[in-house]
């Protein structure tokens, strides 16, 4: 039997796909037009979801094991800029959904009652390998999420909140982080003096300010009064530990000295990928925001405050968690304790070469 040329049809199996579009109005016997790019948008989605956790679960792969290979850390960042690429196409992937308008979503919208993107596992499962923690997930109606989920979805949706994520898998590798102590090289020390110099000048300049009013200024004075204390607490374990049990901190204080470490010596070459790495993170959780943010506006544009087909006061609890459901929210707060290139402490010789391309791993 002679084998079938493989066709460009064939290989994509766009007969599967192509023929996945049901509107629901047009089974009612009213076809409604817009219904087409509802159904197709939410495929796309998923699709890009798909190629997501692909990536994703190649990175938490990488990361896993005693030690991180150095020569996968350019690969790990190849992925996660992949993934932040794809993320920027999904919020402005939001703007073509705008096309349709509130009236039009109407003539179709009871028909989905009660699905609701909501019951997006994909969603899940990226959220959970990325490292939102479900005692932190904004309840929904009262209830976790994956009550929502039916069948095979919440045990996948589950599964995915029992294995190790990117952020626990982080963590361990900046808690790794080479270099903290070496011979006699106090860092911290001369960092802790740039730090509250710093923090002095910016207190100055507060109470000098003739711009501020006496609340403003309150006010201000306030919040360095915080900044000093979580600032205290980064060198003193008992006072980190303190914010991590109270919930203000999530990230080890050894990570912590690890990844302000690689930040604040970013332009040594060894660590230029790992900064890249960092950063990129912060860009994965900002561009969630940003999606989150996106579609609670285009919710509210669309039913307003009405509650949503899952049945929630939708935009309510979709402004929520665009404020609240942050996952390296403490990678981004280390900007506050970055001091001006001209205050870093001087490197000593021996550890500048170290960080230069001489090092391997385990030498
Ligand atoms: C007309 C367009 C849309 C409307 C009116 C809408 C409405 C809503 C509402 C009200 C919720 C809250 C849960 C509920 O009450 O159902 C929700 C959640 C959600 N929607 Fe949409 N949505 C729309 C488009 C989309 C699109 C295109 C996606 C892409 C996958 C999407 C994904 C999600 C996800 C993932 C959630 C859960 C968010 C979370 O819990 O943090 N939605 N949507």
């Amino acid at each position: 039997m002679t084998k079938e040329k493989l066709s460009y049809g064939k290989y994509l199996q766009l007969e599967n796909i192509l023929d996945a579009q049901a509107p629901k109005s047009k089974e009612s016997g009213n076809l409604v037009h817009d219904e087409m790019l509802f159904i197709i948008i939410h495929q796309t989605y998923e699709l890009w979801f798909k190629q997501i956790q692909h990536e994703l679960n190649s990175v938490i792969r990488m990361f896993k094991g005693n030690y991180v290979q150095e020569e996968n850390i350019g690969t790990v960042v190849a992925r996660l800029d992949r993934i932040i690429e794809i993320q920027k196409l999904l919020i402005d992937q939001v703007g073509i959904l705008e096309t349709m308008t509130p009236m039009d979503f109407l003539e179709f919208r009871d028909l989905l009652n009660p699905a609701s993107g909501f019951q997006s596992v994909q969603f899940r499962e990226i959220e959970n390998k990325l490292g939102m923690m479900s005692s932190k997930r904004i309840k929904f109606g009262k209830q976790q999420y994956d009550k929502f989920l039916v069948g095979d979805d919440r045990n996948k949706a589950l599964k995915s909140e029992k294995e190790i994520s990117l952020f626990e898998l982080l963590e361990k590798w900046l808690e790794r982080t080479p270099f903290l102590q070496f011979e006699g090289f106090n860092f911290w020390n001369s960092y802790q003096l740039a730090v509250e110099e710093m923090i002095s000048k910016d207190i100055d300049r507060i109470s000098e300010n003739k711009n501020l009013d006496e609340s403003a200024k309150e006010a201000s004075l306030q919040n360095y009064e915080s900044i000093k204390k979580t600032y205290d607490a980064l060198f003193n374990e008992k006072k980190y530990n303190k914010l991590l049990t109270e919930g203000h901190r999530r990230l080890s204080q050894k990570a912590t000295l690890g990844s302000l470490f690689i930040l604040l010596y970013r332009d040594e070459p060894i660590l230029q990928l790992p900064h890249q790495l960092l950063t990129q993170l912060v860009d994965i959780d900002h561009n969630l925001t940003s999606w989150r943010y996106r579609h609670s506006q285009l919710v509210f544009r669309m039913i307003g405050v009405k509650i949503g087909t899952g049945g929630s006061a939708g935009h309510g609890y979709l402004k929520k968690t665009a404020e609240k459901h942050s996952i390296f929210r403490d990678i981004s707060n280390l900007s506050t304790y970055i001091i001006p290139r001209s205050s870093l402490p001087e490197l000593p010789e021996e550890l500048k070469k170290e960080l230069g391309f001489y090092y391997t791993h385990g030498k």
